[in-house]
């Protein structure tokens, strides 16, 4: 029975995660076949984005198309919810029209609050406190280039934002190992550490991206300026000096490790132009698996409505 909304990558048991990731596998094979299937026909969902998005709206959109329903793409600024309505009313309006809600928001909160007040499935489309469908198309990503997660090893370097927090719930789900590398200052949320090692995370943070990417089977990092840290700029690039993911950092892993960026990329900060596109990438790879994950997690979500 899967939960009504996905607001964080930990509202999926295990075994939850592994049957999207099996459903996910099977609408990527029959993707543009004769006989890929519309299961959501008749159903709409509406798309809040307070934040701008390339990959996210377009797959969230495109999924629907080929699922044989509708999106919506709504604007927060151009939604009453711009003038004032609370979210509450957005919640209980949107209830009456469509089957399911993705929210694209500053404020975690904003996210929990829509869930709250909603009869349909709300899914987290990011918040500034986790990043739950990423995690599910990096899931898809390192099973299909290394088979099982099992025994992994992954390194993040870079800052313990929202991506890092949903990846250490989804490592500790799945029994990857992950270290993370960052600055001081800038380690991950400790309630989401702590959620981690009660799921039986194996989790270690260091300030030295050496020390984490030593022996690792996937390095994965983000911007350094998440959406809403801009004021933050220029003290972050000096902070983050030193955390580049780079073919220096990369001699440090096994021979064969995947490198992963959610991407958009900057690049020259957080990761170099060569090895965002090198041969241990597989950054494209897992922005297309964005729209076969949240295929199946839209039909798991919303079948029932
Ligand atoms: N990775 C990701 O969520 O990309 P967008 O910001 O383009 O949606
Ligand atoms: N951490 C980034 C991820 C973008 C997909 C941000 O929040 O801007």
């Amino acid at each position: 029975m899967m939960p009504k909304n996905l607001i964080s990558i930990a509202d999926l048991t295990r075994e939850e995660i592994l049957q999207l990731l099996d459903l996910a596998l099977k609408l990527k094979e029959k993707r543009g076949k004769h006989d890929a299937q519309t299961p959501l026909e008749s159903k709409s969902l509406a798309m809040i984005f307070e934040k701008s998005s390339t990959r996210t709206r377009v797959s969230f959109e495109v999924a629907m198309t080929e699922l044989g329903g509708h999106a919506l793409y709504l604007n927060s600024d151009d939604l009453q919810l711009g003038r004032s309505e609370t979210i509450c009313d957005t919640a209980m309006v949107l209830s009456r029209y469509v089957h399911a809600i993705t929210a694209r928001v500053y404020s975690h909160e904003t996210v929990r609050e829509l869930a709250k007040c909603s009869d349909i499935p709300v899914i987290n489309a990011l918040s500034d406190a986790e990043h739950p469908c990423q995690l599910l198309a990096d899931l898809l990503t390192i099973r299909g280039r290394k088979g099982d997660f099992q025994g992994l090893h992954v390194a993040w370097i870079g800052d313990g934002n929202n991506v890092c927090n949903s990846l250490i719930l989804a490592s500790a789900l799945t029994g990857m190992r992950l270290s993370i590398a960052c600055p001081a200052g800038y380690e991950p949320d400790p309630a989401t550490m702590k959620h981690a090692r009660e799921l039986g995370g194996n989790v270690m943070i260091t300030h030295n991206p050496a020390e984490a990417a030593a022996g690792a089977d996937v390095f994965y990092t983000d911007v350094w300026v998440s959406m809403g840290d801009e004021t933050e700029e220029q003290k972050r690039l000096r902070d983050f000096d030193g955390f580049q993911v780079n073919d220096n950092l990369l001699n440090n892993a096994k021979p064969d490790c995947i490198v992963l960026h959610c991407l958009p990329a900057h690049r020259g900060q957080e990761i170099t132009g060569e090895v965002l596109y090198g041969t241990h990438s597989a950054v494209l790879d897992q922005a297309e698996n964005r729209l076969h994950v949240q295929k199946a997690l839209i039909v798991m979500l919303m079948a029932e409505q």
